[in-house]
């Protein structure tokens, strides 16, 4: 059976699709590209916001209607937008065999089994989760949901394929899921439960593992990553304690983790990410606003002024230290002051870069059920192409600090564009992105006796700055020292 399994959304959605499609294989299935030769139709799933969900319903609805056309096909929904909307999605598209939410996807390859036997829809989702949402509908907000999970994604991460990463020498190591935060506009929280973390030695035991088998490394994910605790025979540790643990795994290179929440943030982080060297200084901390208003609004548990002292820390614990910002505009009620705050929030952080997003009203969530979505959508845009420029402004005078510095990168392999072009059987002539052309080059013959040529390569640094220069492709996965001569806001342009 062939097996098409496209993945939406966050770093951990793709992790969890690796797991999957590792599980898929054990069981016999053959993963292929192309959605159109493909028996089995997979879409893991994204619900943070609204257009990540109309996307889903499109592709859907695109796959429906090939098998009511006649093609046999097994068609499966996975992760959050599985979870929140469950058996409503085989009723609003008829022709869906699978829901699986995302505690569950250890029964994915059963289920394929069962839905191509013909044995009717195939619905698993996380009951402890459905639970959240109700007893929050039902007791209000204060209602902290602290069921222990029935799921069994454990069993996914436990079985990964050591050998299979979504990058070469680099791989994602899921420390905790769920998120107990609540922050009034998220979604996450009812579609993936609450916080829980794993046992600090399997996590070990997985990096150990990957090491072993070439990976140098390891991004540790949580949705508040920085809230991972694990309590065992009266002995709590914490996400510094791992990051010790972990920085004595031989083979490996560099240990990053996302995402960081603002609040309670352990300063022992900090010191562990400036006394460990395998640590990356690297951190992904979304401040979400600016404004003290709206961060109450949000129910984000810190003030402007708390999350200004701690950017202030990780500046002199840390220096040299990346910083990327997460900002939302928009939010129900956001003034034009409000919005100001965030703006002179990105200049005080000189975040390395941030992800902007329109509000998007979820339902369920605290903020859809109790305020007006009320920013018009032209407003949000304005806005956030506003917050973009000052981020941009910002981004580029930190990259042009950053020219004439040698850094070391790991390489993660083509950039898109010389990826995009060998893929049409041309080559990039160097620098084709900074000088803005290169579609002239197309169709160049090549002597297979001498050297492969140089391609543009990307890699990133240690603080996560991308930088693209040329080298020979076979350097993917590998470390190189680069000399930057040239800076764009979004890219650093160098030399081997
Ligand atoms: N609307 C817009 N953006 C959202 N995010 C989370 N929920 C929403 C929403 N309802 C953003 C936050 C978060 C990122 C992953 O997505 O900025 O950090
Ligand atoms: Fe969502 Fe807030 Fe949890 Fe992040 S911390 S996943 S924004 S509820």
């Amino acid at each position: 059976m062939k097996v098409y399994l496209e993945t939406m959304g966050c770093q951990m959605n793709v992790l969890d699709s690796e797991l999957v499609r590792s599980l898929l294989r054990e069981s016999g299935m053959e993963m292929t590209d192309d959605a159109r030769s493909a028996e089995v139709l997979l879409y893991n799933t994204c619900s943070v916001r609204d257009h990540a969900e109309n996307k889903v319903h499109s592709r859907l609805g695109w796959a429906c209607q090939r098998k009511a056309g006649g093609k046999r096909l097994v068609i499966g929904v996975l992760g959050c937008m599985a979870q929140r909307l469950g058996i409503e999605l085989v009723r609003r598209h008829v022709g869906v065999d699978i829901v699986c939410g995302p505690g569950q996807l250890g029964r994915v390859a059963e289920m394929v089994l069962e839905a191509t036997a013909g044995h009717g829809p195939q619905i698993a989702l996380d009951s402890s989760t459905a639970l959240r949402v109700a007893m929050r509908s039902s007791k209000g907000d204060a209602t902290r949901n602290k069921a222990e999970s029935d799921d069994n994604v454990e069993f996914l991460d436990l079985h990964r394929d050591p050998l299979r990463h979504h990058l070469p020498g680099q791989a994602y190591v899921r420390i905790m899921r769920g998120c107990d935060k609540f922050c009034t506009y998220c979604i996450v929280p009812y579609v993936r439960g609450p916080e829980r973390s794993r046992p600090p030695e399997e996590i070990l035991e997985e990096v150990r593992r990957l090491a072993g088998a070439g990976v140098t490394q390891v991004t540790l994910l949580g949705q508040t990553v920085n809230s991972y605790r694990f309590a065992d025979d009266g002995q709590t540790v914490g996400l510094a304690d791992l990051l010790e643990l972990l920085e004595s795994v031989s083979g490996l290179k560099r240990i990053r983790f996302i995402t960081s929440y603002p609040g309670d943030f352990d300063r022992a982080i900090l010191q562990a990410m400036c006394d460990l060297p395998k640590v990356c200084k690297y951190l992904h901390i979304p401040a979400q606003s600016g404004s003290d208003r709206v961060l109450r609004a949000m129910g984000r548990r810190y003030s402007r002024g708390e999350y200004d002292d701690l950017i202030d820390a990780a500046r002199q614990t840390v220096p040299g230290i990346g910083i990327a910002g997460d900002f939302i505009v928009g939010f129900p009620s956001e003034t034009e002051e409000d919005f100001a705050a965030s703006a002179d929030l990105i200049r005080r952080s000189r975040y390395k870069n941030s992800y902007i997003f329109k509000y998007s009203s979820r339902p369920g969530t605290t903020a859809a059920k109790r305020l007006t979505d009320d920013v018009p959508n032209q407003v949000k845009r304005y806005r956030n192409r506003e917050l973009l420029a000052e981020q941009e402004a910002v981004s580029l005078a930190g990259n042009r600090e950053m020219t004439g510095q040698t850094v070391e990168v790991l390489v993660e392999g083509l950039s898109p564009r010389a990826e995009k072009q060998s893929r049409k059987g041309g080559t990039v002539k160097p620098n084709a992105v900074r000088l803005g052309r290169g579609s002239s080059e197309h169709g160049q013959v090549f002597d297979l006796t001498v050297p492969p040529p140089h391609k543009q390569l990307v890699g990133r640094t240690r603080t996560d700055h991308i930088v693209v220069f040329d080298g020979s492709e076979n350097l993917a996965g590998q470390y190189a020292n680069v000399k930057i001569i040239d800076a764009t806001a979004l890219t650093l342009f160098g030399k081997l």
